[in-house]
C-alpha cells in the first residue's frame, strides 16, 4: 500500500476485555498519529463472581460483545469498514480460547472485505503504549518495564524497531503477584487495584524481602513474595483487621515496587538508556509510577508511562504495536489467511 496515511482497526481478546480502536498515522518520517476511537468492554464484573478469570467464561462474553465493540468504535470514528486499510489483531499471548474469538473475528472480517491482518504480539501492545503520546521525545536507548497479568519484563530499545528482552519474572509476574496476595487479605478481584488502595491507609512498615535485587541480572521472581506474606498472614490471629491488612498490602506494594525500581535503574545505567518507559496492568499503580517518577528525575532520565486507562488492556495499544510493526516492516498477511504466526514471539 502505498499511502501517506494509514487507518488501522485494532481487535483485542487476549484475556477479559473485547477491545477495539481506530487509528490514523503516517507511514512515512517522524512516527505521527492519532486515535480516532477507542473503546474497552470489561468484563471485571462477571469474574468478580467467581474471584478469577474462567476462560470458557471470558470467550463467551468476547463472542457477545466483539461485534457491537467493533461497530461503535468505526461509529465514534465515524468510519466504515471500506475506510479500514489494515485489520490489527491480538494473536498471542495469551488466552488461548479468547484470543481465538478476536483472530477468527478478525480474519472473517478481512476475507468479507478484502482488508489485510497485522497479527500482533499483546506485549509488543504494552511495550508501544507508553509511545501513545508523543513518540518523538523518547531518546534512545531506552529501557522498558512491563508489568501485566502475565508478564515482567525488562526490554531493552535501540530504537523504536529494535528491541531485545534483557530480563523476565522466573516464576509468577508483578500483577499476579498483586492478584494472589489480594486473595491471601481476602480482597475483591482485581487485586491490583484494591491492594494499591488499601495500601494508602497502611502505617506500619513489615519488612518483607526484596527477592533477586542483589542478584547480578534483570530477572525478577515474585513467588517468594507471595509466600513470605502468606507466612506473615498465618502467624497473626485471625480474622486480620482492617489496619492489619493495610499495612500488608502497603508493604507489598514497597518491596516489589523497590524492586522493580531498582533493577530498571541498574539496566538503565549499565545501557547508558536516555528514556525508561514504565507500562502494563501493574503501571496503574501510583506508588510504582510515582517512585519511577522519582528515580527518573534524580537520575536524568525521560520518563513515560501511560495514562491509566492505557495501563490495563485495551485496543488501543494493539492498533500503535501494529503501526509501529508496519512502519519497521512487518508483512500484513492478506486477507482472511493466518500462517503459522509471526507475532506470537514477541523477539
Ligand atoms: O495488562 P493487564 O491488564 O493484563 C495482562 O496482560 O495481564 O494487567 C492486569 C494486571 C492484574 O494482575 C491487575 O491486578 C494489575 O494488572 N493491576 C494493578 C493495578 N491495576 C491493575 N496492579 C497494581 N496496582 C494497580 N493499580
Ligand atoms: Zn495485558
Amino acid at each position: 500500500m502505498n499511502k501517506a496515511q494509514v487507518t488501522i482497526l485494532a481487535i483485542e481478546t487476549s484475556c477479559d476485555e473485547t477491545a477495539a480502536s481506530i487509528l490514523r498515522g503516517t507511514l512515512s518520517g517522524e512516527p505521527q498519529f492519532d486515535i480516532l476511537s477507542s473503546v474497552v468492554n470489561s468484563q471485571i464484573e462477571i469474574h468478580q463472581k467467581t474471584g478469577g478469570i474462567v476462560p470458557e467464561v471470558a470467550a463467551r462474553a468476547h463472542i457477545q460483545n466483539i461485534l457491537p465493540v467493533t461497530q461503535e468504535v468505526l461509529n465514534k470514528a465515524q468510519l466504515k469498514l471500506d475506510d479500514i486499510d489494515y485489520i490489527a489483531v491480538t494473536s498471542g499471548p495469551g488466552l488461548v480460547v479468547s484470543l481465538v474469538v478476536g483472530t477468527e473475528f478478525a480474519k472473517g472480517l478481512g476475507l468479507a472485505k478484502n482488508i489485510p491482518l497485522l497479527p500482533t504480539n499483546h506485549m509488543a501492545g504494552h511495550l508501544y503504549s507508553a509511545f501513545a503520546q508523543n513518540p518523538t521525545q523518547t531518546q534512545f536507548p531506552a529501557l522498558s518495564i512491563i508489568v501485566s497479568g502475565g508478564h515482567t519484563m525488562l526490554m531493552l530499545l535501540k530504537d523504536f524497531y529494535n528491541y531485545q528482552v534483557i530480563g523476565q519474572t522466573l516464576d509468577d509476574a508483578a500483577g499476579e503477584a498483586f492478584d494472589k496476595v489480594a486473595r491471601l487479605l481476602d480482597l475483591p478481584y482485581p487485586g491490583g487495584p484494591a491492594i494499591s488502595k488499601l495500601a494508602e491507609e497502611g502505617k506500619e512498615q513489615i519488612d518483607f524481602p526484596r527477592p533477586m535485587l542483589d542478584k547480578d541480572n534483570y530477572d525478577f521472581s515474585f513467588s517468594g513474595l507471595k509466600t513470605a506474606v502468606l507466612y506473615y498472614v498465618e502467624k497473626l490471629p485471625q480474622p486480620l483487621t482492617h489496619q492489619q491488612k493495610a499495612d500488608i498490602a502497603m508493604s507489598f506494594q514497597n518491596a516489589v515496587t523497590d524492586v522493580i525500581a531498582g533493577k530498571a535503574l541498574k539496566a538503565a545505567k549499565q545501557h547508558n538508556c536516555q528514556t525508561l518507559t514504565l507500562s502494563g496492568g501493574v503501571a496503574a499503580n501510583k506508588h510504582l509510577r510515582a517512585t519511577l517518577e522519582k528515580t527518573c528525575r534524580e537520575n536524568n532520565l525521560t520518563f513515560l508511562v501511560p495514562e491509566f486507562a492505557l495501563c490495563t488492556d485495551n485496543a488501543q495499544m494493539i492498533a500503535i504495536a501494529a503501526y509501529f510493526n508496519l512502519r519497521g516492516g512487518q508483512t500484513p498477511t492478506p486477507a482472511g489467511q493466518v500462517k503459522a504466526n509471526p507475532a506470537w514471539e514477541l523477539v
